[in-house]
């Protein structure tokens, strides 16, 4: 499916269906929706609202077949105007576009640009949007599957008469494009099997797709390293572990730099601390954070911000078998500092131990981790909110902000001493877990010991990353949560 836009009037572009709005409780419409009404012999405000009762409450879609024209309205509901914001034009356009194409004969929509008129949103910002939402609307992952979805619309087209507004909504649409390909490629990337995607698949699909300069190294080079911490969670693998650096060094002058770093778990079975098996089931998610890294250096390879990026990924499978690591075990992590395993299922911030020394010392001026980490996090915020915490609470709280406007919740966890309390060990500097109470901040708290001084911030989406139902996109298992935040806090 094609989505463009047109500096045209809604009605001189000829498709299929024809996408106008209202807000709750309007009676007589007015803008481009009052255009349509007109131009219809008034069946928006006699019919659709006096006799079929539409009241424009957010998420409400009317379907108006114009049989003589043989084309369809959809008029949708966008709720009161007080509560409108830019993620509901998102998240209605994601439920819009899956109601148009399940009536198999619509190839061309054409839509008004919800948010710009009277609301008087940024036209950039409302087109981005719109995209967004079309083209995480249709996603699907059906690649296993011998039933596939057709997409029968073959053309979105926004309609924008006003030639100022048509300029930014243009670049928005482009932005959209970008950002919304990128968490459809981590959606896939997560709902992959890892019997497929193990480290070194993982690391194939970055070289060939994160658009940057990437390197690999293999468990020789990864030993040289002294990342040991990584190594001992994938010994009980057949997979070779795998360390991915994927940089991005913009033409002019970098502002500043950054580095983000993904947990890349490609299956946490727990190790020889097994999982029971329903919390086993969807492991293969535990690699989320790589696939938001991965594909957000995608979306920076066409955005070029001027910001320099790496993104740090310590790919590993947790397994148990008789090479695994094992509770007891003390191990020697990259900064020297000893960890005991009390818990081989507390895998992943072993794994980051490392990469977020790698990641220190490549002097960048920001770390941000991004981690399915722990089951607590999922307990504590549910699959709505993201937990956040770190070393530097200015900017958790400008991430915080910057992903309200990208659409992603985050909610900040403390950090206080006491909760490392638990992790203090008998025969080593630290233990890597401390019992079940406030787990995601003693995660935290444990990954602080191996940032020393620059600024971090922890981004913990064991809740958020995978979810069994339809989230406010309307979107199922992977979710391909942080992608958009990312973006938007590295390139505006
Ligand atoms: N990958 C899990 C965390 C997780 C749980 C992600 C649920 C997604 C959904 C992590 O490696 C883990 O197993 N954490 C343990 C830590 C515990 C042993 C201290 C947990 O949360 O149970
Ligand atoms: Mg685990
Ligand atoms: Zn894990």
């Amino acid at each position: 499916m094609k989505i463009k836009i047109e500096n045209k009037s809604i009605l001189d572009v000829k498709a299929d269906a024809i996408v106008v709005n209202l807000f709750e409780g309007v009676r007589h419409p007015s803008g481009v929706t009052g255009i349509v009404d007109k131009t219809y012999e008034d069946v928006i405000s006699n019919f659709v609202i006096k006799q079929e009762n539409f009241e424009g409450k957010y998420g409400e879609i009317y379907m108006l077949p114009l049989v003589k024209e043989n084309k369809k309205i959809f008029v949708v509901g966008l709720g009161k105007q007080e509560n409108f914001d830019l993620i509901k034009i998102r998240n209605l356009n994601a439920k819009l576009i899956r109601k148009i194409n399940a009536c198999k004969n619509i190839k061309k929509v054409v839509s008004i640009l919800h948010g710009a008129g009277i609301m008087g949103l940024c036209p950039f910002a409302c087109a981005q949007m719109i995209t967004e939402g079309v083209i995480s609307g249709l996603y699907d992952f059906d690649k296993y599957k011998s039933d596939k979805k057709e997409v029968n619309i073959k053309e979105f087209i926004i309609a924008e008469l006003d030639e100022s507004k048509f300029k930014k909504a243009k670049k928005g649409l482009e932005q959209g494009l970008i950002i919304a390909q990128s968490v459809n490629d981590a959606r896939d990337l997560i709902n992959e099997s890892s019997q497929y995607l193990y480290p070194e698949t993982l690391a194939d699909y970055a070289v060939k797709n994160s658009g940057v300069k990437t390197t690999v190294y293999n468990k020789t080079q990864i030993k040289k390293m002294g990342m040991n911490a990584f190594l001992a969670v994938g010994q009980g693998s057949v997979h070779e572990p795998k360390l991915i650096h994927m940089e991005y060094i913009p033409e002019r002058k970098a502002k500043r730099k950054i580095a983000i770093v993904g947990k890349g778990i490609t299956f946490d079975s727990g190790g020889l601390d097994l999982k029971p098996p329903s919390s086993m089931l969807t492991m293969r998610d535990d690699m989320s954070g790589a696939a938001a890294v991965i594909t957000t250096m995608k979306a920076i390879s066409q955005l070029k911000p001027d910001v320099e990026v790496h993104a740090i990924v310590a790919a590993c499978e947790n397994m148990p078998s008789g090479s695994s690591y094992k509770p007891g075990d003390v191990i020697i992590a990259k900064t020297g500092r000893t960890i005991e395993i009390d818990n081989t299922d507390a895998e992943g911030r072993v794994t980051l131990a490392d990469a977020l020394a790698y990641a220190e010392e490549l002097g960048v001026d920001e770390i941000i981790d991004i981690a399915t980490l722990t089951g607590a996090c999922m307990v504590a915020l549910g699959t709505v909110a993201s937990g956040i915490m770190g070393n530097d609470d200015n900017r958790i709280k400008e991430f915080i902000e910057t992903a309200k406007q990208a659409g992603e919740k985050f909610w900040q966890l403390p950090m206080d001493e006491e909760y490392g309390d638990s992790l203090k060990s008998d025969i080593a500097d630290t233990k890597n877990t401390g019992g079940r109470m406030g787990g995601a901040s003693t995660a935290g708290i444990f990954l602080s010991k191996f940032v020393k001084k620059t600024p971090w911030i922890h981004i913990d989406i064991a809740g958020t990353a995978f979810v069994d139902k339809a989230n406010a996109e309307g979107i199922k298992n992977a979710t391909g949560v942080g992608v958009k935040s990312l973006i938007k806090y590295i390139a505006g």
